[in-house]
């Protein structure tokens, strides 16, 4: 698919998500087939104050181009100096988050909040469209609540005003991740608009994302929770791969996955994510609930390690002689986001 001149190759690509999405497991979903990568919400006030963090999120691997940056805010004027800032720093996509359900977010009247208020949220997108000349797109919900399904109606306003793209995850905002992806409210946007959408919303192999594209007419699809610890998810080979060498791959991207996070500077930071990571790629296999444990009270990235390779060790024989286990669709948890 081609955001104007961005082209996509590719049916599905990692969906941003916060503290997930980040360098290393963007590069690593990159380097599985994810066709593209979007990072993690960068709050618009906290990028124009400099802060250390929103820093860190826009320092991304060359590799990973094209790359789409995403905007969290409600200021026109924030917003235009954040977008400019991210298009210097290298976004070949500009994303605006219209979907964040959290309360401490719409609260402020950023995220889903951007769906309730249209008038000022027109006047928001025609001030960035104005500012950026690379391709700008959205992300949106269903709606604010069953009351207020809008996302047809933001969807038409949003290609009115220049938008290039659009992505949506169907649940409401009061929904959050209960309930099933109305998949539905996707094929509804795709029949309003000329420009692409993505579909997004519990998918969690490539079968499921060409059923959603089929289903929903959408040009791609975003994989999210579905990637997590499973960055394979987006190679249509591995799953025709016998037991013994997708073992081998799972521990391939594993350990480049380590590697690329212990090379980032921020030392305590990333012994977090190296445990976070690796509970979620021990998930399903042998004894993982006992390596989770240790995991969580290793001190150092060595230690850290240590329990994830004598786990691997341990764990390979259950999972080939478990053939039937080793693709099982993870569950799909109601992680905030
Ligand atoms: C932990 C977590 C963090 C998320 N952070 C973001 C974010 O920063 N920006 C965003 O647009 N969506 C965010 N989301 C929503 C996902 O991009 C996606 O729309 C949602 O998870 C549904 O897709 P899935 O069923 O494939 O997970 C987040 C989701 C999760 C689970």
């Amino acid at each position: 698919m081609r955001i104007r001149d961005v082209d996509i190759e590719g049916a599905a690509r990692l969906a941003p998500m916060a503290a997930v999405s980040n360098a290393p497991f963007r590069l690593i979903a990159r380097e599985c087939g994810s066709a593209m990568t979007t990072t993690e919400e960068i709050d618009a006030t906290s990028l124009v104050r400099g802060s250390p963090r929103a820093l860190d999120i826009i320092d991304c691997y060359p590799e990973e181009r094209p790359i789409a940056m995403q905007l969290l805010g409600c200021d026109a004027g924030i917003l235009v100096d954040a977008a400019q800032q991210l298009v210097a720093a290298g976004a070949d996509v500009i994303d605006l988050n219209m979907g964040c359900p959290m309360p401490k977010i719409t609260k402020q009247g950023k995220g889903a909040a951007l769906m309730r208020d249209l008038d000022a949220t027109e006047a928001l997108l025609r001030a960035m469209r104005a500012a950026i000349r690379v391709p700008f797109t959205i992300k949106i919900r269903g709606g604010w609540d069953d009351e207020h399904l809008n996302a047809v109606e933001v969807a038409q306003l949003a290609e009115d005003e220049g938008v290039d793209a659009i992505t949506v995850h169907p649940r409401t905002r009061s929904q959050r991740f209960t309930g099933k992806a109305p998949w539905e409210i996707i094929g509804d946007v795709v029949r309003a608009v000329r420009i692409p959408v993505t579909g997004n919303g519990d998918v969690t192999s490539m079968v499921e994302a060409r059923r959603m594209m089929a289903e929903t007419g959408c040009a791609d699809v975003m994989i999210g929770r579905g990637a997590m610890g499973r960055p394979w998810v987006f190679d249509e080979s591995y799953e025709n791969l016998p037991a013994a060498e997708q073992w081998d791959y799972r521990g391939r991207v594993i350990r480049r996955h380590c590697q690329l996070i212990m090379e980032r500077s921020d030392a305590r930071h990333w012994v977090t994510q190296l445990r976070k990571h690796l509970a979620w790629y021990t998930e399903g296999t042998y004894e993982a609930a006992a390596t989770r444990d240790r995991l969580f009270r290793a001190k150092s990235q060595d230690d850290v390690m240590a329990v994830f390779e004598e786990h691997w060790e341990r764990a390979r024989e259950p999972f080939l002689s478990m053939a039937h286990y080793r693709n099982a669709r993870p569950a799909l948890a109601g992680v905030e986001g």
